[in-house]
């Protein structure tokens, strides 16, 4: 696991969004995995101006989202479809079927779940997946006990998580009490994540995820299992990481850190 810290949130989000730009003028039918939430907003704003600006191209990435709220319909204005349509693909030159998202609305959520995996494989796996962490340390939605091999499913989301995603509800009770997500162990088969955690409000789970034990408690910290991991988190985020100096010293030193760092 690599983790990299930067001063603020946009430097942050600027790093991610480095790192998938590249990977996708690399390998132009990347398939990318993709994640919601307050924390993403900034990168996929970069994103559309790199592809405005700078002619990064999405027209042949094919793109799977790691989850969505169940019974929304797919125009709400808070559900998952609406959130990746309006910061990303309505700016890019994606084809939108092209675009996956889990169903929320599926008959029958087993079948969705598994077609969802299957559509992953006839994609030939996902290259590089963007993730946040929720604060009791999800990804995806994979809220504490999920196990550690779980693959896409429906699941009930936490006090704690409604809490916290209720700001474009209005109120913890509007948020749907479910959702469809990909399990962890779909995400560790990705063959690249890229997590992105900014804010002291994320210090602690951050520190738990990445240097505590590994703990269906802790869904994100499944990742140090993971083969390539790289962990960008802003200063606030990362105040309660024990390994810092190690951290910055790899990410001044390691040559393939060379062009993104501001020298
Ligand atoms: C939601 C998403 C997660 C995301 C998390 C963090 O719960 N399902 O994928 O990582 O929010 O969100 P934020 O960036 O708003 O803190």
């Amino acid at each position: 696991m690599e983790i990299i810290i930067q001063p603020d949130p946009e430097a942050a989000a600027r790093l991610a969004a480095h790192i998938i730009a590249k990977r996708l003028r690399e390998k132009p039918d990347l398939v990318l995995g993709l994640a919601t939430g307050n924390t993403m907003e900034k990168v996929y704003g970069m994103l559309a101006e790199t592809h405005e600006k700078q002619n990064l191209s999405f027209a042949r990435c094919t793109t799977f989202n790691l989850d969505e709220y169940i019974g929304l319909p797919e125009n709400d204005p808070n559900s998952y479809r609406t959130y990746m349509n309006t910061r990303l693909f309505d700016k890019v030159d994606i084809p939108i079927e092209n675009t996956h998202m889990p169903n929320g609305n599926a008959a029958d959520f087993r079948a969705e779940s598994e077609r969802y995996e299957q559509a992953i494989l006839a994609a030939g796996g996902i290259d590089l997946q963007l993730l946040g962490i929720g604060r009791d340390g999800h990804i995806g939605f994979n809220e504490p006990m999920s196990a550690l091999r779980s693959r896409t499913r429906e699941k009930a989301l936490t006090p704690e998580t409604l809490l916290h995603n209720a700001g474009p509800f209005g109120a913890p009770e509007n948020v749907p009490r479910r959702a469809i997500t990909m399990g962890v162990g779909t995400i560790l088969d990705s063959r690249r994540c890229l997590m992105l955690a900014t804010g002291a409000g994320k210090a602690a789970i951050v520190a738990k995820a990445l240097e505590g034990p590994i703990t269906a408690m802790v869904s994100a910290s499944a990742l140090q299992l993971h083969p390539h991991c790289t962990v960008i988190v802003d200063e606030p985020a990362a105040s309660k990481l024990q390994g810092k100096p190690y951290y910055r010293w790899i990410f001044e030193h390691e040559p393939e850190w060379k062009e993104f760092r501001v020298e």
